[in-house]
């Protein structure tokens, strides 16, 4: 079976939390928005700018994770301070040094994992009143789903769908040949691997549906407008006898003849 896997690289969407005020003497700093999403695997620019413009190199930058007291990036004297930075971030945060003299103190986060979904705040030292927040969205599309025909018999199908690699947890629908929801008997199941990832798998008993067609459907990112992925099966659309059935029925009728028929001659005796 294919499978298909898509990558979203970087998706933003931003929203300011504004910190400076109106006559500021003092440079103060300022994100560009307030909500960020970023691909698991992919890489993300967190913005943190000094304005007005001021040269960042003499100062403290330091960018926390909002419930977390050891930093995710600290910047002091010139140097980059890793020996206080959170483990969970070593080697995967950047100060752009070359944009520091321009007030640039924004912070490239990569490898992004599930666990990166947080509130980060940029902090510049030297200035007052002047923190940023950005809040940090993680995404990953997952596989095209795969369904399988379990069982087909008279009485309808049993499938089974499963799809992986999904962050945040998508949804999961069974739909007729003419795209109808499926209410029949269904169990839909998700587990979240170490990386924080989900698998759904679904198990669908139905009779026969309309057009002998069934689709799984994947349902995800209602924020970012809807991503459907579906995988269909047909099955046999006229309802059949299964052969054993067939064979049974032949057999129980000649064990009850053959009874018959010596019935008739032990009573003839
Ligand atoms: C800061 O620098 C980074 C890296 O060069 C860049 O991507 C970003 O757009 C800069 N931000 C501003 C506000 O100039």
């Amino acid at each position: 079976m294919h499978k298909c896997f898509l990558v979203i690289e970087g998706l933003v969407i931003l929203s300011v939390l504004q910190v400076c005020p109106i006559n500021a003497d003092s440079p103060c700093v300022k994100g560009e928005a307030s909500t960020l999403t970023a691909s698991v695997g992919g890489y993300v620019v967190l913005p943190c700018q000094l304005i007005p413009s001021a040269s960042a190199v003499g100062m403290k930058v330091l960018w926390t994770r909002k419930g977390s007291s050891s930093p995710v990036h600290f910047y002091t004297e010139e140097r980059d301070k890793t020996h206080s930075q959170h483990e969970d971030y070593r080697d995967r945060t950047h100060l752009f040094k070359e944009e520091l003299n321009k007030g640039n103190v924004s912070l490239k986060l990569s490898k992004i994992r599930v666990s990166d979904e947080a509130s980060y705040e940029c902090l510049v030292t030297s200035t007052p009143h002047s923190d940023t927040s950005v809040e940090l969205k993680v995404m990953a599309v997952g596989s095209t789903p795969e369904i399988s025909l379990d069982d087909d018999t008279r009485y309808g199908f049993k499938v089974s769908c499963v799809s992986r690699g999904w962050y945040p947890k998508p949804d999961l629908q069974w739909t007729d040949g003419r795209g109808a929801v499926l209410t029949a008997e269904s169990e839909t199941r998700e587990e979240q691997d170490r990386e924080g990832l989900y698998t759904v798998r679904s198990y669908l008993r139905t009779p026969e549906p309309e057009g002998g067609q069934v689709s799984c459907v994947i349902k995800y990112g209602k924020d970012q407008g809807e991503l459907r992925l579906s995988a269909k099966i047909i099955g046999s659309s006229i309802p059949y006898l299964p052969g054993y059935v067939v064979s049974f029925t032949l057999f129980l009728a000649g064990l009850i003849s053959l009874l018959c028929l010596l019935g008739i001659s032990w009573i003839r005796r």
